[in-house]
């Protein structure tokens, strides 16, 4: 599929963190590109893989500005330092207002958002009909599966319009038909703008490799300490990225096969 990078949407640049003398992360590096696709509205999904207690959520929250690196940066457009509410951040734990109801949560985020001014109940209306919620709009989160507020802090997030939207964890506990709806909730999204980017932090390799169209595999370099990048796979290349129904391929067989032995 024809595709181009362009303008880097986010830079980290040397992320190094340490709790005490204990390194958690080491030399982090990447960047994340513009993709355009010719006439199609394409965004970025972007996935950062490691095993569990490898550091993504401490990287996750270094990425949403709301933790500090001990050294390094995170820089959004134009060289801007990430602050906290740059992005939209859904929790692993599904955060919502647990004393509002769902409806009432999403048009706090509404509100803050100027482009949906005088048209967020539309939008929320919209939002909750396209992630079958409905009819969960007037109840409290403790009244919701994990399934349920799991989508709730999705679309609490992208009333936000923020352009990033970083996600930690967003395919654990949910069982196989919701998960398949989510994958291809999350798709829509990255094609409903095309700033719109796309971070997950996962462990689950096989969802998200068939999400996403670069891959960043988090482990530990023999003989050194904390986590780094040790592998960026670009799956536009091996034209595995924005297709449906690829779990078959042998490429994105091979594709798992390779983040294994990296993890
Ligand atoms: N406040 C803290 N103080 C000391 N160590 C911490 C703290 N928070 C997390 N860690 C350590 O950082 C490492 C990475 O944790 P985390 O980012 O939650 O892993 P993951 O999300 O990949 O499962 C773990 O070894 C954890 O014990
Ligand atoms: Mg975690």
């Amino acid at each position: 599929m024809e595709y181009t990078k362009t303008d880097v949407l986010l830079k980290v640049k040397d992320v190094n963190l340490f709790y005490g003398t204990k390194q958690i992360l080491r030399d982090i590096n990447f960047e994340i590109k513009d993709i355009v696709r010719p006439g199609m509205k394409q965004g970025q999904v972007v996935s950062l893989i490691g095993r569990s207690g490898i550091g993504k959520t401490q990287l996750f929250r270094i990425l949403a500005g709301l933790g500090k690196p001990s050294s390094g940066t995170v820089t959004i457009s134009k060289d801007k330092p990430v602050k906290a509410g740059d992005m939209g951040v859904v929790f692993q734990n599904y955060y919502l207002f647990e004393w509002r109801t769902v409806y009432t949560s999403l048009e706090l985020a509404a509100k803050k958002n100027p482009a949906l001014k005088g048209k967020e109940k539309e939008a929320i209306y919209k939002y909750a009909e396209d992630f079958n919620l409905t009819e969960h709009l007037k109840r409290y989160p403790k009244e919701l599966s994990g399934g349920q507020r799991q989508r709730a802090s999705i679309i609490q997030q992208m009333l936000n319009g923020t352009d990033f939207l970083l996600l930690d964890e967003p395919f654990s506990g949910l069982d196989i038909l919701v998960l398949d709806r989510v994958v291809e909730l999350l798709l829509d999204v990255s094609l409903s703008d095309e700033l719109k980017t796309l971070i997950i932090v996962s462990h689950d390799i096989g969802t998200s490799v068939a999400i996403s169209d670069t891959v960043y595999v988090l482990g530990h370099e023999e003989g050194k300490p904390g986590a780094t990048i040790k592998k960026e796979i670009d799956l536009c290349a091996r034209d595995l990225a924005w297709k449906k129904n690829i779990r078959t391929e042998k490429a994105f067989i091979d594709t798992l096969q390779e983040i294994k032995a990296e993890l």
